[in-house]
């Protein structure tokens, strides 16, 4: 597809060209080099105005977080007054089914506040009362856990498989994600939680719509979304990334005290993902009413990685031969820095991966919870190597996990492992996946353990985790807690 923009600048060069030529030929040098320098200009003017005004919204949605650009393009923005009384209207009518009279007389006490924020419609405040709308909706979705298909697929129980996923806002991955569980063998036997960090309508429809299993949805209620300019997001009153100690003192920002052990201050759209981690696994654990007792493997997931159909039967065999282990703590369903290996074994490591971990309760007591301290000041704001970090230097005892050597999960997300094409297609991405799935021998029969243990990891900070109020939010998180309260 050609768009207007790229046919202008096309034109804009043939008619530069056709000026040059005939310049070329009256041969009046200063006039050239006149005509020269004027286009020049102008295509200076042309490309400064596209990078502020156009370039943003061109950027793939997650680089665009990353750059910490807006998500949403300015025309959304200034429709978002009107979208908020949609939304309301939306949802109570959907929720609540009321369709004469007053809402007021009859909708709940969310309802109410919701309404009356919908109804004070000042434009200034608005970005504000989206917030409190959030939060509301949050801390109504974390009260009620409900849980999707539960009717049709049977209550959890302990030889289960909860799937637990971390959710940001890249819809596409996301859905190749489900596409992929879609297809897997005993996922019916499944519970899928998934964690979100962001709010969003769209998010919420595409697993709604999910039919193949139980299915539930918990919102992490610390999230940047939430807090826009207050901690755990960036409050304006926070020390620069790399203004350096000293010159933080001088300034007197809030967190001067506390850089990293590179001398860097936080960045709340880094620090989040530890945090969301770790808030999802102790809520799993500690508080949702149907998994708060449950006994079997947790399966940690995020947006962009995909599932090979016998990824459950595979838990199931590691899992067995796991309990026969004292030392085995985790099980992993890939690594992708390891040579692939036949699709039916597995190595004991020391190292544990990020690719398919799961464990069960027992491992987030004896391993993680006791060593919650340790996790949270650990200054790397990698959630897997803070917990690399404890289970190799916190408690007693080697904790292995055994991990495949054809892996069963997979990274796609753009420019991931898989992908050495530098425009990093989504498209070409899968198919190579697909690809090494069918190649793979499915459902084996039995593992086979090849090698005993894979060297110890590197005990090494990547820093990004050295403000205090991140220790002690992280710290928080592991208190258990009859009901949700959102601070
Ligand atoms: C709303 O309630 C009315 C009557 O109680 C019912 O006839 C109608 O089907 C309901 N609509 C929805 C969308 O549930
Ligand atoms: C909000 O706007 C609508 C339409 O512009 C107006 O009728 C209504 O009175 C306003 N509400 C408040 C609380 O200002
Ligand atoms: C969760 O369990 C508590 C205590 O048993 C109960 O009061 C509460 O209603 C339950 N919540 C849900 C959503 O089931
Ligand atoms: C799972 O096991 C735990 C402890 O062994 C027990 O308390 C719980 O009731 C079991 N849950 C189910 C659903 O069987």
């Amino acid at each position: 597809m050609i768009s207007m923009k790229g046919l202008t600048r096309y034109f804009f060069v043939i008619i530069l060209a056709a000026v040059l030529r005939k310049l070329g030929n009256i041969a009046a040098c200063g006039v050239k080099t006149f005509v020269v320098i004027f286009f020049l200009i102008i295509i200076w003017i042309y490309v400064t105005m596209r990078n502020t005004v156009d370039d943003n919204s061109k950027m793939p949605q997650h680089l665009r977080e990353v750059n910490g650009f807006p998500s949403e393009s300015f025309e959304s923005k200034i429709q978002q007054p009107y979208l908020l009384m949609d939304r309301f209207e939306k949802n109570i009518k959907h929720d609540k089914n009321i369709t004469t009279g007053n809402p007021l007389d009859t909708g709940t006490e969310i309802d109410t506040k919701l309404l009356k924020m919908a109804q004070a419609n000042n434009t200034k405040g608005f970005e504000k009362n989206e917030v409190e709308y959030i939060k509301l909706k949050i801390e109504e979705a974390n009260k009620e856990q409900i849980i999707y298909n539960e009717d049709i697929f049977g209550r959890l129980n302990n030889d289960s498989l909860v799937i637990l996923v971390q959710v940001h806002k890249r819809v596409n991955y996301l859905q190749h994600l489900i596409d992929s569980l879609a297809k897997a063998r005993y996922i019916d036997q499944a519970l899928i939680i998934f964690s979100h960090d962001i709010y969003e309508e769209e998010i919420n429809d595409l697993i709604k719509a999910i039919k193949f299993c139980k299915v539930m949805q918990i919102f992490f209620p610390y999230s940047i979304q939430t807090h826009p300019d207050t901690f755990p997001g960036a409050d304006v009153r926070d020390c620069p990334r790399n203004i350096g100690k000293q010159k933080a003192l001088q300034i007197g920002c809030l967190n001067a005290e506390y850089p990293d052990k590179f001398s860097h201050y936080r960045e709340s759209k880094f620090t989040q993902i530890k945090h969301h981690w770790w808030w999802k696994m102790n809520h799993v654990f500690n508080n949702l009413n149907a998994t708060k007792k449950y006994s079997g493997f947790v399966l940690f997931l995020e947006e962009d990685h995909y599932v090979a159909e016998d990824f459950i039967h595979l838990l199931r065999l590691m899992g067995r031969q796991c309990e026969t282990k004292p030392q085995c703590k985790f099980l992993g369903l890939g690594l992708d820095i390891m040579k692939p290996g036949p699709s039916n074994q597995a190595i004991m490591s020391l190292f544990h991966t990020n690719l398919g971990l799961a464990f069960n309760r027992e491992t987030y007591l004896d391993s993680i919870k006791k060593c919650a301290k340790e996790f949270c000041e650990f200054d790397d704001y990698n959630w897997d190597w803070s917990l690399n970090y404890i289970t190799n230097k916190c408690g007693k005892g080697p904790k292995l996990s055994m991990i495949l050597r054809a892996q069963r999960v997979f990274h796609i997300g753009e420019c991931g492992t898989h992908s050495r094409n530098a425009n990093c297609d989504v498209g070409k991405v899968l198919a190579g996946v697909k690809n090494e799935i069918k190649s793979l021998g499915l459902y084996p029969t039995n593992i086979e353990l090849t090698e005993t243990k894979v060297g110890r990891p590197k005990m090494m900070e990547n820093g990004g985790w050295g403000d205090k109020r991140d220790h002690e939010l992280c710290l928080k998180m592991t208190r258990t807690i009859p009901n949700i309260v959102i601070s």
